[in-house]
Formats: structure tokens, sequence, C-alpha cells
């Protein structure tokens, strides 16, 4: 059967006040697919979000972390400060990183590896601008990123990695990619990371699509093959348009 992982990354968005309430309406849906679902919150909403969630099988994350354990970092996070606060997943190299934070594929690569041997699942962002496309290089430039941001890590923890697809040009801007588009890139990305490992770990590895994302296209993008689910961003904000994405993952089950 088809695995999925349906994820809200909330950005920088809700005060825990709103968060935790979110978090019980969410809990209170007693999904049947609640394994395959999780939200991805602010730090300052980690615990509380956490705290509401748990026992629902619902899965919850931050958005960022540093690769360092600990030291002269001031204003970042650590893998263990996550760990102790118990996160199910983090994501790593959102296109907003890269390109207002100065993340790079060097330090994406370092915090996959600072994750996975802290057994948190990271959910790593990749995907082409508008320009790139236009210029028809975005398997290239897709393939670039996957082969640096796994660099040096063995197929036994880079299984474990969740590849968010996300266009640049989807992303916030109500223009998603078509059906067909997102699964060619999806297979296209499940291919490269066949090529670098093998083909079972590329039939296991999670690919989601991101970018508009909303419970009126989602059931055709997830029936797609190559796509186990979605990493949603405006529509993740209220319970219900998530809640109707979760459902249109689990009526494909
Ligand atoms: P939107 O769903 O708002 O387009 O955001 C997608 C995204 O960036 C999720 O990480």
């Amino acid at each position: 059967m088809k695995k999925f992982l349906i994820a809200g990354n909330w950005k920088m968005n809700k005060l825990t006040s709103e968060a935790g309430a979110f978090a019980e309406e969410l809990k209170a849906k007693n999904f049947t697919n609640a394994e395959e679902v999780a939200i991805l919150v602010p730090f300052t909403q980690l615990a509380e979000v956490g705290s509401k969630l748990a026992g629902s099988g619902i899965g919850f994350g931050a958005q960022n972390v540093h690769f360092e354990k600990s030291g002269a970092f001031t204003g970042e996070i650590s893998v263990p400060m996550l760990q102790e606060i118990g996160v199910d997943y983090c994501i790593v190299g959102h296109s907003e990183r890269r390109e207002y934070f100065g993340e790079t594929d060097l330090t994406v690569n370092k915090k996959l590896k600072a994750l996975l041997e802290a057994g948190i699942t990271p959910i790593l962002c990749v995907g082409e601008s508008l320009e790139v496309r236009e210029g028809k290089g975005e398997q290239t430039f897709v393939a670039n990123q996957v082969f640096a941001d796994f660099e040096g890590i063995p197929r036994n923890m880079a299984t474990k990695v969740v590849i968010a697809y996300e266009p640049i040009w989807a992303i916030g801007t109500g223009k998603t990619a078509t059906p067909e588009q997102a699964e060619e890139m999806c297979a296209f990305i499940r291919g490269v990371f066949g090529g670098m490992y093998d083909n079972e770990a590329a039939d296991e590895i999670l690919i989601l699509y991101g970018g508009s994302m909303k419970p009126s296209n989602a059931a055709d993008l997830l029936a797609k093959p190559d796509i186990n689910g979605g990493l949603i961003g405006g529509a993740s904000l209220k319970v219900d348009d998530f809640s109707a994405i979760v459902d249109a993952a689990a009526q494909l089950k």
C-alpha cells in the first residue's frame, strides 16, 4: 500500500494560544491515517503543540535547526533541544531559508546528518525557481541539490529522509504545478535517488509535493504514483482545509 505524509508547514504564523487550539481540534478529528499526518510549527509553539497532540498519532516538528549540538550561535536552536521536546520531524532547506537566510546545500547536508543521528526525520525541500524552469534547467538543478544534500549520507540513513519537491514558482502564488508536472519531477527525483543508492531505496523514500496544495487540487496530486503526500503552507493554517487534504489521502489508501 502507498505510504503518505501530509505535513503542514505553518511558516511564521499563529501564536501559541492559537496553535494549542488548532492541535486540539486536529486531534479531535480522529483521523484513521493520523500516523501519516504532521504539523511543522514555529519553535515557540513546539512544546504546546506536542503536549496537545500527545496520544493522537499525529506528528509534529520544527521548520529549521542548527547543525552544531551547542555553542556560541546566538539565536539558534540545536538538535538536542528539539530532541528534548520530542519532535518527530524537522524541515531542512526550505526555499525561503535558502533565499532569505543564506541556507546552502552544505549547511543542509550538515543539518540532515545531525538530525538523522538523533533519530529525527528531516523533511528536505528541493525545487527550482521560475527562471530555471523557463530555461528548462529544472531537472539538472534539482538533481544537483539532491546530490549535494545527500553527500556522504549512508543508505540506511538516507531512506529515512522525506524529500519535498517544492517548485519555488508554486509557493504561496496560488499557481500549482499540474499533477503531471509534479509527478514528472517526483519520479525524476526518485530516479536520481535510486541512482545514488539503489532501486529498493528509491521505492522506500517518501517524496512529497509542495506549492499551493489545497483541498481542491490535493486528490489529483496525491493520486500520482510518485507523490507520497504534501508539504502544505497556506492551506495548513485552517483545520478544515488541512483536514480535507488529510481525508483525500485516506481515501486513496
Ligand atoms: P503554500 O502551500 O502556501 O504554497 O506553501 C508551500 C510551502 O512552502 C510549504 O513548505
